[in-house]
């Protein structure tokens, strides 16, 4: 049985701003708090998948029953300090970071995030150091393709590399799961490589080429079905606090989402697919697996911060056995 999971794509320096309401275009808002947070899509999954692979269960038992699920990270930061302080959150969630390349010359990616009091967010990503992890970097790592379970991918590194990714998975026997995030169009070619396509309903409408307008749940299963019939195996609507519908070859299923109170929701959708591929990784059923993830964004929306608010496996289980969970 495979147990590695390997996520493949982007680590960015947050430069967080608290605001009362996000500002409109013209607009000039004082902020409350401001601070540099680890993140990127990619090592924010990478940090909350090592963090709830490694962490104590509740489960004394659980404990000892589970194999070990082992993180890896493959991706480029730039030899500056940024670049260094992501390797560090890394390390710290267990994450085994061999194949992150320094690159000289060229920054490490960066995103600027307005956080609101409600937790909501704007977020603009300069790609620096990512835009280098190239398709030639895929040979290096079949390797760790024959042994891992799971390859995650997100869209904040070049596409040709993405798909060369999913190419290198199918051929070593490894399963992916796309988030398309940031939104862009994407061929079916590269569409009927994936194994589980998590998009956000926005994400979803975008990839079907629909105009852009409000959803709801009652929407999400015609477009998983309707995103299913363009290539990927199995897709999963990711819908906040309205919790996930999924279509795959199991049926069809919707899991609601945890009551919390949010205080940020950045990362909270990079927090789902690493608990979706950890419960997976460990052999849970689908269903099981949905619960599991919609429970570990739940807590990440608790705190602010994208890698700072990765779950441990004990906050995940306690929210999963709370009253009227
Ligand atoms: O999904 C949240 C992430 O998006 C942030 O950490 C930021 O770096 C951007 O990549």
């Amino acid at each position: 049985m495979r147990t590695n999971i390997l996520v493949a794509g982007s680590l960015n320096l947050d430069f967080v701003a608290g605001v009362a309401t996000l500002p409109e275009p013209g607009q000039t808002v004082t902020g409350a708090s401001f601070e540099w947070i680890p993140g990127g899509k990619g090592a924010n999954q990478a940090c909350a998948a090592g963090t709830m692979a490694r962490s104590e269960s509740v489960h004394a038992a659980h404990a000892s029953e589970r194999e070990a699920v082992r993180v890896e990270m493959a991706g480029c930061v730039g030899s500056d300090d940024a670049g260094a302080m992501l390797l560090r959150s890394l390390a710290a969630a267990g994450v085994e970071a061999g194949a992150v390349e320094r690159v000289d010359g060229v920054a490490t990616g960066a995103a600027l995030i307005n956080v609101d009091a409600s937790g909501q967010n704007t977020i603009v990503v300069i790609p620096g150091a990512n835009g280098r992890f190239a398709p030639v970097a895929v040979e290096s790592l079949r390797g760790r393709l024959r042994e891992c379970a799971w390859l995650l991918l997100q869209l904040e590194t070049p596409l040709e590399t993405v798909t060369a990714l999913l190419r290198a998975a199918r051929q070593e026997g490894a399963r992916s799961m796309l988030d398309p995030a940031p939104a862009q169009p994407l061929a079916r070619g590269l569409l009927s490589m994936v194994d589980i396509l998590t998009p956000n309903e926005t994400e979803a409408r975008l990839l079907l080429g629909r105009a852009p307008g409000r959803v709801g749940p009652e929407d999400a299963p015609e477009l998983a079905r309707a995103l299913r019939a363009v290539g990927p195996r199995a897709v999963v609507i990711k819908m906040g606090d309205a919790g996930c519908f999924y279509s795959g070859p199991e049926g069809e299923m919707a899991a609601p989402a945890f009551r919390v109170t949010a205080l940020d929701a950045t990362a909270a959708g990079d927090t789902f697919n690493a608990g979706l591929a950890v419960a997976l990784t460990e052999g849970r059923p689908v269903a099981e697996a949905l619960r599991f993830a919609n429970a570990a964004a739940a807590v990440s929306v608790t705190r602010m911060g994208a890698q700072t608010s990765a779950p441990s496996r004990a906050e995940v289980e306690r929210l999963l056995a709370s009253p009227g969970a």
